[in-house]
C-alpha cells in the first residue's frame, strides 16, 4: 500500500516528495503524473512513477491502484479544475484509497474570490465521495511575491488593488510540510485546516521589506482595479489571468487571504517562514 502524490512535477510536489522522503522509504510512494519524463528522476531514486491525465480518466483507473493514501494537489488550469478534480476523486474512491490529502484555499467557504469557487466545490464532492479526506485550505505562496522580484526592483514600484489589506502568505515548503504531516500523521481525518502564515503583510509593508532587503527604494502603488487590469495587460499577461490577479487582490483587500488559526504552526511543528527572510533569499 502506497502514498501517491499527484502533481509531483509541480512546484509544491517535488518539496512534498522530498520531505516524504525523509520520512517513508520510496518504495512506499508513488507519484501520479501527466508527463512521465518529467518524473524520470523520481524512477531513478525508486519510487513508483504512474501516469495520470486528470483530462483522461483511463489513465486515472490505474493510477490510484494500491493507494493507501493520495494527495491532491489542486490543478493549474482554472476553469476545468472541477471536472479534473472529479476524475480524480472518483478514481481514488475506485481503488479503495483511505485517505484522500487535497490542497484548497484559505477561507474557501467564505471567499469572495473567483479562485475559491473551483476550491469548494472540489472540498463538496470529496465530502460527498465518502473517501476519508483531510482539507488543507492553504494561504498564498510567499513565493508569489519573491519569484518576480525583478520589475519592482526596476521601476522601483509594487503595483497591485490590494489596498490595506493582509496577506497571511507562507512558503511553499511549509505547505508541503503541512501536507506531509496530513499524510504520515495520525488523528487528521475529517479535518479542515486554515493555514495562513504567522506573519501577515500589507503591499506596502512588502514593499518596505523589498526596499530594506535590496538598498533601492520601492513602494507600494495602489491603484483603482481597471488600471491595474491595463497595466498587467500592458505588461503582457492575458487578459483571464490579469483579471484573476486583480480580483484576487481585491479579496485580500477584503482580508479574505487573512485569518487567525493557529493550524499550520500545530501541523508542522514550527512557524511557517517570515517574508522578511523569503526577500533576502530571493534578492542575495
Ligand atoms: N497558494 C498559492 O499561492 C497558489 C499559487 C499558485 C497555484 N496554486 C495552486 O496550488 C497548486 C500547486 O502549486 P504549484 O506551485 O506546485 O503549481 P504548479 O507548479 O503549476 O504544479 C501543478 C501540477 O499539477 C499538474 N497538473 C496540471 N494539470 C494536470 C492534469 N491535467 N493532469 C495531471 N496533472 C496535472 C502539473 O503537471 P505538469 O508538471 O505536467 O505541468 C503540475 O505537476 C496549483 O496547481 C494551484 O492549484 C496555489
Amino acid at each position: 500500500m502506497k502514498i501517491v502524490i499527484t502533481g509531483a512535477t509541480g512546484h509544491l510536489g517535488r518539496l512534498v516528495v522530498e520531505q516524504l522522503l525523509q520520512k517513508v522509504s520510496p518504495r512506499d510512494l508513488a507519484v501520479a503524473v501527466r508527463n512521465v519524463e518529467k518524473a524520470a528522476d523520481f524512477q531513478e531514486r525508486g519510487i513508483d512513477v504512474r501516469h495520470a491525465d486528470y483530462e483522461q480518466p483511463e489513465t486515472l483507473r490505474t493510477a490510484f491502484e494500491g493507494a493507501a493514501k493520495v494527495l491532491l494537489i489542486s490543478a493549474n488550469e482554472i476553469g476545468k479544475r472541477f471536472e479534473q478534480h472529479r476524475n480524480v476523486i472518483e478514481a481514488v474512491k475506485a481503488a479503495g484509497a483511505g485517505l484522500l490529502v487535497y490542497t484548497s484555499i484559505l477561507n474557501a467557504d467564505r471567499s469572495g474570490i473567483g479562485l475559491a469557487k473551483e476550491h469548494l466545490a472540489t472540498e463538496e464532492l470529496i465530502r460527498e465521495s465518502g473517501v476519508p479526506f483531510v482539507i488543507l485550505r492553504n494561504g498564498w505562496y510567499l513565493e508569489n511575491y519573491t519569484e518576480n522580484l525583478a520589475p519592482a526592483l526596476q521601476y522601483g514600484a509594487i503595483a497591485g488593488s490590494a489596498g490595506t489589506g493582509r496577506v497571511a502568505a507562507a512558503a511553499r515548503a511549509d505547505y508541503a510540510a503541512a501536507a506531509v504531516a496530513a499524510l504520515t500523521g495520525e488523528g487528521h481525518a475529517g479535518k479542515v485546516y486554515e493555514l495562513p502564515g504567522d506573519a501577515p503583510f500589507t503591499m506596502s509593508e512588502l514593499a518596505a521589506e523589498v526596499s530594506r532587503q535590496s538598498g533601492k527604494q520601492v513602494v507600494y502603488n495602489d491603484m483603482p482595479p481597471g488600471q491595474y487590469r491595463e497595466l498587467l495587460v500592458g505588461a503582457g499577461l492575458p487578459v483571464p489571468v490579469a483579471e484573476m490577479l486583480v480580483d484576487a487582490d481585491l479579496g485580500l483587500g477584503r482580508g479574505e487571504l487573512d485569518r487567525e488559526s493557529g493550524d499550520l504552526g500545530r501541523l508542522i511543528g514550527r512557524p511557517s517562514m517570515l517574508l522578511g527572510d523569503a526577500i533576502r533569499a530571493a534578492v542575495h
